[in-house]
Protein backbone atom coordinates (compact mmCIF):
# COMPACT_ATOMS: atom_id res chain seq x y z
CA UNK A 1 0.00 0.00 0.00
CA UNK A 2 3.09 2.53 0.83
CA UNK A 3 4.02 1.87 -2.53
CA UNK A 4 1.12 2.56 -3.94
CA UNK A 5 0.91 5.69 -2.51
CA UNK A 6 4.17 6.76 -3.69
CA UNK A 7 2.62 6.24 -6.59
CA UNK A 8 -0.33 8.35 -6.14
CA UNK A 9 2.14 11.22 -4.80
CA UNK A 10 4.98 11.23 -7.94
CA UNK A 11 1.86 11.29 -10.46
CA UNK A 12 0.05 14.61 -8.24
CA UNK A 13 3.62 15.95 -8.53
CA UNK A 14 4.31 15.31 -12.06
CA UNK A 15 0.72 16.30 -12.97
CA UNK A 16 1.12 20.18 -11.07
CA UNK A 17 4.57 20.44 -12.96
CA UNK A 18 2.45 19.86 -15.95
CA UNK A 19 -0.22 21.84 -15.18
CA UNK A 20 2.19 25.03 -13.69
CA UNK A 21 4.11 24.77 -17.14
CA UNK A 22 0.81 24.84 -19.49
CA UNK A 23 1.37 21.67 -21.40
CA UNK A 24 -2.19 20.85 -21.41
CA UNK A 25 -1.81 17.88 -23.94
CA UNK A 26 0.58 16.09 -21.53
CA UNK A 27 -1.71 16.40 -18.56
CA UNK A 28 -4.23 14.89 -20.35
CA UNK A 29 -1.70 12.02 -21.32
CA UNK A 30 -0.77 11.58 -17.54
CA UNK A 31 -4.80 11.84 -16.52
CA UNK A 32 -5.52 8.93 -19.30
CA UNK A 33 -2.74 6.77 -17.90
CA UNK A 34 -3.46 7.71 -14.24
CA UNK A 35 -7.59 6.50 -14.85
CA UNK A 36 -6.03 2.92 -16.43
CA UNK A 37 -3.84 2.33 -13.95
CA UNK A 38 -5.84 3.19 -10.68
CA UNK A 39 -8.85 1.77 -11.95
CA UNK A 40 -8.67 -1.66 -9.21
CA UNK A 41 -7.32 0.32 -6.58
CA UNK A 42 -9.78 3.37 -7.37
CA UNK A 43 -12.57 2.91 -9.25
CA UNK A 44 -14.51 6.21 -8.35
CA UNK A 45 -11.42 8.48 -9.06
CA UNK A 46 -10.78 6.71 -11.97
CA UNK A 47 -14.21 7.24 -13.04
CA UNK A 48 -14.10 10.87 -12.52
CA UNK A 49 -11.02 11.23 -14.38
CA UNK A 50 -12.43 9.35 -17.58
CA UNK A 51 -15.55 11.79 -17.56
CA UNK A 52 -13.18 15.04 -17.54
CA UNK A 53 -11.07 12.79 -20.17
CA UNK A 54 -14.73 12.95 -22.13
CA UNK A 55 -15.30 16.66 -21.81
CA UNK A 56 -13.27 18.39 -24.59
CA UNK A 57 -9.68 18.78 -23.91
CA UNK A 58 -9.65 22.44 -24.91
CA UNK A 59 -12.86 23.78 -23.21
CA UNK A 60 -10.30 23.15 -19.73
CA UNK A 61 -7.84 24.96 -21.18
CA UNK A 62 -8.91 27.12 -24.72
CA UNK A 63 -5.84 27.59 -26.74
CA UNK A 64 -6.88 31.22 -27.89
CA UNK A 65 -6.80 32.05 -31.47
CA UNK A 66 -4.27 34.26 -33.26
CA UNK A 67 -6.63 36.86 -34.21
CA UNK A 68 -7.63 37.60 -30.24
CA UNK A 69 -3.54 38.10 -29.88
CA UNK A 70 -1.55 40.91 -30.76
CA UNK A 71 1.42 39.82 -32.20
CA UNK A 72 4.62 40.09 -30.37
CA UNK A 73 6.76 43.33 -31.07
CA UNK A 74 9.90 44.68 -29.85
CA UNK A 75 9.81 46.39 -27.13
CA UNK A 76 11.96 49.88 -28.45
CA UNK A 77 11.53 49.90 -32.05
CA UNK A 78 7.93 48.46 -31.96
CA UNK A 79 8.67 46.25 -35.06
CA UNK A 80 7.10 42.90 -35.27
CA UNK A 81 9.19 40.08 -34.03
CA UNK A 82 7.19 37.68 -36.54
CA UNK A 83 5.64 36.90 -40.06
CA UNK A 84 2.17 35.46 -39.85
CA UNK A 85 0.88 33.47 -42.63
CA UNK A 86 -2.56 32.51 -43.20
CA UNK A 87 -5.02 31.09 -45.48
CA UNK A 88 -1.56 29.57 -47.43
CA UNK A 89 -1.76 28.86 -50.99
CA UNK A 90 0.71 27.46 -53.89
CA UNK A 91 1.39 28.04 -57.12
CA UNK A 92 2.81 25.25 -58.06
CA UNK A 93 3.17 21.83 -56.35
CA UNK A 94 5.45 21.27 -53.95
CA UNK A 95 8.43 18.50 -54.98
CA UNK A 96 10.15 15.84 -52.81
CA UNK A 97 11.49 12.77 -52.53
CA UNK A 98 9.23 10.27 -51.46
CA UNK A 99 11.24 9.91 -48.02
CA UNK A 100 10.19 13.56 -46.98
CA UNK A 101 6.93 13.37 -48.00
CA UNK A 102 5.86 10.27 -46.16
CA UNK A 103 7.08 11.99 -43.07
CA UNK A 104 5.39 15.27 -43.74
CA UNK A 105 2.01 13.45 -44.12
CA UNK A 106 2.90 11.31 -41.28
CA UNK A 107 2.99 14.59 -39.44
CA UNK A 108 -0.50 15.31 -41.00
CA UNK A 109 -1.96 12.13 -39.94
CA UNK A 110 -0.91 12.46 -36.38
CA UNK A 111 -3.15 15.19 -36.07
CA UNK A 112 -5.79 13.88 -37.50
CA UNK A 113 -6.46 11.56 -35.22
CA UNK A 114 -5.11 13.04 -31.59
CA UNK A 115 -7.02 10.31 -29.60
CA UNK A 116 -6.26 7.45 -31.38
CA UNK A 117 -2.15 8.40 -30.23
CA UNK A 118 -3.55 9.40 -26.37
CA UNK A 119 -5.09 5.83 -26.16
CA UNK A 120 -1.70 4.32 -26.68
CA UNK A 121 -0.03 6.51 -24.50
CA UNK A 122 1.57 8.81 -27.10
CA UNK A 123 2.14 12.39 -28.36
CA UNK A 124 1.97 13.46 -31.85
CA UNK A 125 5.47 14.63 -32.78
CA UNK A 126 5.95 18.40 -31.33
CA UNK A 127 9.27 19.26 -32.59
CA UNK A 128 11.26 18.72 -36.10
CA UNK A 129 14.37 19.46 -37.47
CA UNK A 130 14.64 20.55 -41.30
CA UNK A 131 18.15 20.92 -42.93
CA UNK A 132 19.38 20.79 -46.56
CA UNK A 133 21.07 23.88 -48.54
CA UNK A 134 18.80 26.94 -49.79
CA UNK A 135 16.14 26.67 -51.94
CA UNK A 136 15.17 23.40 -51.81
CA UNK A 137 11.82 23.84 -50.19
CA UNK A 138 12.06 23.68 -46.14
CA UNK A 139 10.63 26.93 -45.49
CA UNK A 140 7.85 25.72 -47.96
CA UNK A 141 7.68 22.10 -46.09
CA UNK A 142 6.41 24.11 -43.04
CA UNK A 143 3.89 26.59 -45.40
CA UNK A 144 2.66 23.38 -46.34
CA UNK A 145 2.33 21.78 -43.01
CA UNK A 146 0.44 24.44 -42.09
CA UNK A 147 -1.98 24.42 -44.58
CA UNK A 148 -2.68 21.12 -44.25
CA UNK A 149 -3.40 21.43 -40.33
CA UNK A 150 -5.51 24.87 -41.50
CA UNK A 151 -3.29 26.58 -38.87
CA UNK A 152 -1.32 30.19 -39.33
CA UNK A 153 2.29 29.59 -39.83
CA UNK A 154 4.15 32.24 -37.80
CA UNK A 155 7.72 32.79 -38.73
CA UNK A 156 10.31 33.87 -37.15
CA UNK A 157 13.54 34.60 -38.80
CA UNK A 158 16.64 34.26 -36.02
CA UNK A 159 19.16 35.77 -38.54
CA UNK A 160 17.12 39.30 -38.10
CA UNK A 161 16.30 39.02 -34.82
CA UNK A 162 19.81 38.44 -34.02
CA UNK A 163 21.20 40.84 -35.93
CA UNK A 164 18.40 44.08 -35.49
CA UNK A 165 17.78 43.54 -32.04
CA UNK A 166 20.68 42.58 -30.61
CA UNK A 167 20.89 42.99 -26.72
CA UNK A 168 17.44 42.44 -26.47
CA UNK A 169 17.78 39.05 -28.56
CA UNK A 170 17.03 36.81 -25.51
CA UNK A 171 13.68 38.76 -24.46
CA UNK A 172 12.25 39.08 -27.78
CA UNK A 173 12.82 34.96 -28.19
CA UNK A 174 11.18 34.51 -24.89
CA UNK A 175 8.53 36.93 -26.17
CA UNK A 176 7.81 35.23 -28.99
CA UNK A 177 7.81 31.59 -27.46
CA UNK A 178 5.45 32.65 -25.67
CA UNK A 179 3.12 33.78 -27.81
CA UNK A 180 3.47 30.95 -30.17
CA UNK A 181 2.68 28.49 -27.29
CA UNK A 182 -0.17 30.27 -26.63
CA UNK A 183 -2.11 29.55 -29.90
CA UNK A 184 -2.74 26.90 -31.86
CA UNK A 185 0.05 27.23 -35.11
CA UNK A 186 3.08 26.37 -36.79
CA UNK A 187 6.28 27.75 -35.50
CA UNK A 188 8.84 27.99 -38.09
CA UNK A 189 12.06 28.97 -36.56
CA UNK A 190 13.85 29.97 -39.74
CA UNK A 191 18.38 30.00 -39.93
CA UNK A 192 18.82 28.19 -36.48
CA UNK A 193 22.30 28.33 -37.64
CA UNK A 194 22.18 32.14 -36.46
CA UNK A 195 22.28 31.39 -33.04
CA UNK A 196 25.14 28.86 -33.87
CA UNK A 197 27.44 30.73 -35.70
CA UNK A 198 27.41 34.12 -33.98
CA UNK A 199 28.57 32.04 -30.57
CA UNK A 200 32.46 32.68 -31.98
CA UNK A 201 31.83 36.19 -31.95
CA UNK A 202 33.77 37.72 -28.85
CA UNK A 203 31.97 39.41 -25.88
CA UNK A 204 28.16 37.85 -26.40
CA UNK A 205 29.23 34.33 -25.91
CA UNK A 206 27.83 34.60 -22.25
CA UNK A 207 24.57 35.92 -24.02
CA UNK A 208 24.27 33.79 -26.67
CA UNK A 209 25.03 30.58 -24.66
CA UNK A 210 21.98 31.67 -22.79
CA UNK A 211 19.98 31.87 -25.46
CA UNK A 212 20.75 28.61 -26.74
CA UNK A 213 19.73 27.39 -23.77
CA UNK A 214 16.43 29.05 -23.30
CA UNK A 215 16.03 27.78 -27.08
CA UNK A 216 16.93 24.15 -26.32
CA UNK A 217 14.63 24.07 -23.15
CA UNK A 218 11.10 25.19 -25.29
CA UNK A 219 12.37 22.98 -27.72
CA UNK A 220 12.23 20.19 -24.77
CA UNK A 221 9.16 21.37 -23.63
CA UNK A 222 6.90 22.61 -26.20
CA UNK A 223 3.03 21.55 -25.96
CA UNK A 224 1.86 18.97 -27.91
CA UNK A 225 -0.60 21.26 -29.35
CA UNK A 226 1.45 23.10 -31.68
CA UNK A 227 4.31 22.36 -33.83
CA UNK A 228 7.68 23.96 -33.69
CA UNK A 229 9.87 23.58 -36.25
CA UNK A 230 13.40 24.79 -37.05
CA UNK A 231 14.95 25.48 -40.92
CA UNK A 232 18.74 25.56 -41.36
CA UNK A 233 20.60 25.97 -44.71
CA UNK A 234 24.42 25.22 -42.41
CA UNK A 235 23.40 21.54 -40.64
CA UNK A 236 26.99 21.58 -39.91
CA UNK A 237 27.32 24.22 -37.73
CA UNK A 238 24.54 22.73 -34.97
CA UNK A 239 25.50 20.84 -31.96
CA UNK A 240 24.82 17.03 -32.18
CA UNK A 241 23.43 17.81 -28.90
CA UNK A 242 20.72 20.49 -30.74
CA UNK A 243 20.38 18.01 -33.30
CA UNK A 244 18.68 15.10 -30.52
CA UNK A 245 16.53 17.72 -29.41
CA UNK A 246 13.62 17.37 -32.25
CA UNK A 247 11.72 14.49 -32.61
CA UNK A 248 12.17 14.56 -36.17
CA UNK A 249 14.59 15.09 -38.58
CA UNK A 250 14.72 15.67 -42.30
CA UNK A 251 17.68 16.03 -44.35
CA UNK A 252 16.60 17.90 -47.86
CA UNK A 253 18.29 17.95 -50.74
CA UNK A 254 18.47 19.06 -54.34
CA UNK A 255 16.71 17.70 -56.91
CA UNK A 256 17.01 14.26 -58.29
CA UNK A 257 16.18 14.02 -61.72
CA UNK A 258 12.74 12.64 -62.06
CA UNK A 259 11.76 15.69 -58.94
CA UNK A 260 13.29 18.36 -61.78
CA UNK A 261 11.27 16.61 -64.36
CA UNK A 262 8.12 16.59 -61.92
CA UNK A 263 9.05 20.34 -61.01
CA UNK A 264 9.14 22.16 -64.67
CA UNK A 265 5.94 19.85 -65.37
CA UNK A 266 4.62 21.57 -62.20
CA UNK A 267 5.96 25.14 -63.57
CA UNK A 268 5.19 24.94 -66.82
CA UNK A 269 1.72 22.80 -67.65
CA UNK A 270 -0.41 25.61 -66.35
CA UNK A 271 0.89 27.88 -69.36
CA UNK A 272 2.13 25.79 -71.58
CA UNK A 273 1.34 22.42 -73.81
CA UNK A 274 4.91 20.85 -74.13
CA UNK A 275 5.85 21.08 -70.47
CA UNK A 276 5.89 17.29 -70.50
CA UNK A 277 8.34 16.62 -73.26
CA UNK A 278 10.63 19.81 -72.16
CA UNK A 279 10.48 18.20 -68.58
CA UNK A 280 12.82 15.64 -69.88
CA UNK A 281 15.16 17.72 -71.48
CA UNK A 282 15.21 20.17 -68.56
CA UNK A 283 15.67 17.31 -66.13
CA UNK A 284 19.17 16.79 -67.33
CA UNK A 285 20.32 20.35 -68.16
CA UNK A 286 19.24 21.47 -64.34
CA UNK A 287 21.23 18.37 -62.69
CA UNK A 288 22.74 20.11 -59.58
CA UNK A 289 20.37 23.00 -59.74
CA UNK A 290 17.98 23.80 -56.59
CA UNK A 291 14.15 24.03 -56.87
CA UNK A 292 14.66 27.69 -56.32
CA UNK A 293 17.06 28.27 -59.12
CA UNK A 294 14.87 26.13 -61.37
CA UNK A 295 12.09 27.86 -60.75
CA UNK A 296 13.72 31.36 -61.10
CA UNK A 297 15.07 30.20 -64.39
CA UNK A 298 11.75 28.92 -65.80
CA UNK A 299 10.09 32.40 -64.57
CA UNK A 300 12.70 34.35 -66.26
CA UNK A 301 11.86 32.39 -69.63
CA UNK A 302 8.50 33.03 -69.24
CA UNK A 303 8.61 36.42 -68.86
CA UNK A 304 11.14 37.04 -72.12
CA UNK A 305 8.91 35.31 -73.85
CA UNK A 306 5.86 37.77 -73.26
CA UNK A 307 7.98 41.09 -73.56
CA UNK A 308 10.02 39.82 -76.68
CA UNK A 309 7.01 38.36 -78.07
CA UNK A 310 8.81 34.94 -79.12
CA UNK A 311 7.79 31.70 -78.37
CA UNK A 312 8.73 30.20 -74.81
CA UNK A 313 10.23 27.36 -76.70
CA UNK A 314 12.75 29.86 -77.82
CA UNK A 315 13.54 31.30 -74.55
CA UNK A 316 13.54 26.90 -73.13
CA UNK A 317 16.10 26.25 -75.87
CA UNK A 318 18.67 29.01 -73.78
CA UNK A 319 18.44 27.21 -70.89
CA UNK A 320 19.97 24.05 -72.31
CA UNK A 321 23.35 23.73 -70.70
CA UNK A 322 25.59 20.56 -70.07
CA UNK A 323 25.47 20.83 -65.87
CA UNK A 324 28.94 20.32 -64.49
CA UNK A 325 27.12 17.15 -62.56
CA UNK A 326 26.36 15.36 -65.72
CA UNK A 327 28.68 12.40 -65.96
CA UNK A 328 29.38 10.75 -69.44
CA UNK A 329 26.69 8.68 -69.79
CA UNK A 330 23.86 11.35 -68.86
CA UNK A 331 25.64 13.79 -71.14
CA UNK A 332 24.93 11.43 -73.91
CA UNK A 333 21.61 10.64 -72.63
CA UNK A 334 20.92 14.45 -72.68
CA UNK A 335 22.36 14.33 -76.28
CA UNK A 336 19.46 11.42 -77.12
CA UNK A 337 16.89 12.94 -75.68
CA UNK A 338 17.46 16.23 -76.79
CA UNK A 339 17.38 14.76 -80.67
CA UNK A 340 14.58 12.15 -79.94
CA UNK A 341 12.22 15.21 -78.34
CA UNK A 342 12.86 17.25 -81.40
CA UNK A 343 13.71 20.05 -78.93
CA UNK A 344 16.94 20.91 -81.02
CA UNK A 345 18.21 19.53 -84.40
CA UNK A 346 21.13 16.86 -84.25
CA UNK A 347 23.66 19.76 -85.12
CA UNK A 348 22.47 21.85 -82.27
CA UNK A 349 22.23 18.21 -79.74
CA UNK A 350 25.92 17.62 -80.25
CA UNK A 351 27.05 21.21 -80.19
CA UNK A 352 25.30 21.87 -76.64
CA UNK A 353 26.40 18.74 -75.18
CA UNK A 354 29.73 17.95 -76.97
CA UNK A 355 28.51 14.63 -77.69
CA UNK A 356 29.43 13.51 -81.41
CA UNK A 357 26.93 12.72 -83.53
CA UNK A 358 28.38 9.17 -83.75
CA UNK A 359 28.27 8.47 -80.53
CA UNK A 360 24.56 10.00 -80.35
CA UNK A 361 23.44 7.74 -83.54
CA UNK A 362 25.16 4.63 -81.82
CA UNK A 363 23.29 5.32 -78.48
CA UNK A 364 20.45 5.59 -80.31
CA UNK A 365 20.50 2.61 -82.35
CA UNK A 366 21.35 0.01 -79.53
CA UNK A 367 19.09 1.46 -77.06
CA UNK A 368 16.09 -0.47 -78.03
CA UNK A 369 17.66 -3.90 -76.98
CA UNK A 370 19.09 -2.75 -73.92
CA UNK A 371 15.11 -1.58 -72.89
CA UNK A 372 13.82 -4.52 -70.45
CA UNK A 373 10.39 -5.77 -71.95
CA UNK A 374 7.38 -4.82 -70.53
CA UNK A 375 6.06 -6.66 -67.76
N1 LIG B 1 10.83 21.21 -53.10
C1 LIG B 1 10.31 22.22 -53.80
N2 LIG B 1 9.24 22.03 -54.60
C2 LIG B 1 8.71 23.06 -55.29
N3 LIG B 1 9.18 24.31 -55.24
C3 LIG B 1 10.23 24.58 -54.46
C4 LIG B 1 10.85 23.54 -53.70
N4 LIG B 1 11.89 24.08 -53.02
C5 LIG B 1 11.91 25.38 -53.35
N5 LIG B 1 10.92 25.70 -54.21
C6 LIG B 1 10.66 27.04 -54.76
O1 LIG B 1 11.71 27.91 -54.32
C7 LIG B 1 11.20 28.89 -53.42
C8 LIG B 1 12.17 29.05 -52.26
O2 LIG B 1 12.24 27.84 -51.55
P1 LIG B 1 12.30 27.75 -49.94
O3 LIG B 1 11.26 26.82 -49.48
O4 LIG B 1 12.26 29.13 -49.38
O5 LIG B 1 13.74 27.12 -49.77
P2 LIG B 1 14.59 26.90 -48.42
O6 LIG B 1 13.73 27.28 -47.28
O7 LIG B 1 14.95 25.45 -48.45
O8 LIG B 1 15.79 27.77 -48.58
C9 LIG B 1 9.85 28.37 -52.98
O9 LIG B 1 8.99 29.42 -52.66
C10 LIG B 1 9.38 27.59 -54.18
O10 LIG B 1 8.79 28.44 -55.13
MG1 LIG C 1 14.02 28.99 -46.08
Amino acid sequence: MADKFTQIAGDFVHLARLALTGRPQDVQLLVHRAAKRYRPMLPDMAESLSALLQESPTRASPLRRASEVPLPVDSDSRLQLLRVENHISFDHELVLTPEIEGSLRQLVAERGDPKALRDAGLHPTRTILFTGPPGVGKTMAARWLARELKRPLLILDLAAVMSSFLGRTGSNLRHVLDYAKSIECVLLLDELDALAKRRDDRGEIGELKRLVTVLLQEVDDWPATGILVAATNHAELLDPAVWRRFEMALAFGLPDTPAIEGLVRSLLSPYYDDAEKWSKVLGLAFKGSSHSDIERALTLARRSAVTTGQPLEDQLRGLLRVSDDLDRKERIRFAKELEASGVTSQREAQRITGVARETIRKATTTQPKKRKAPA
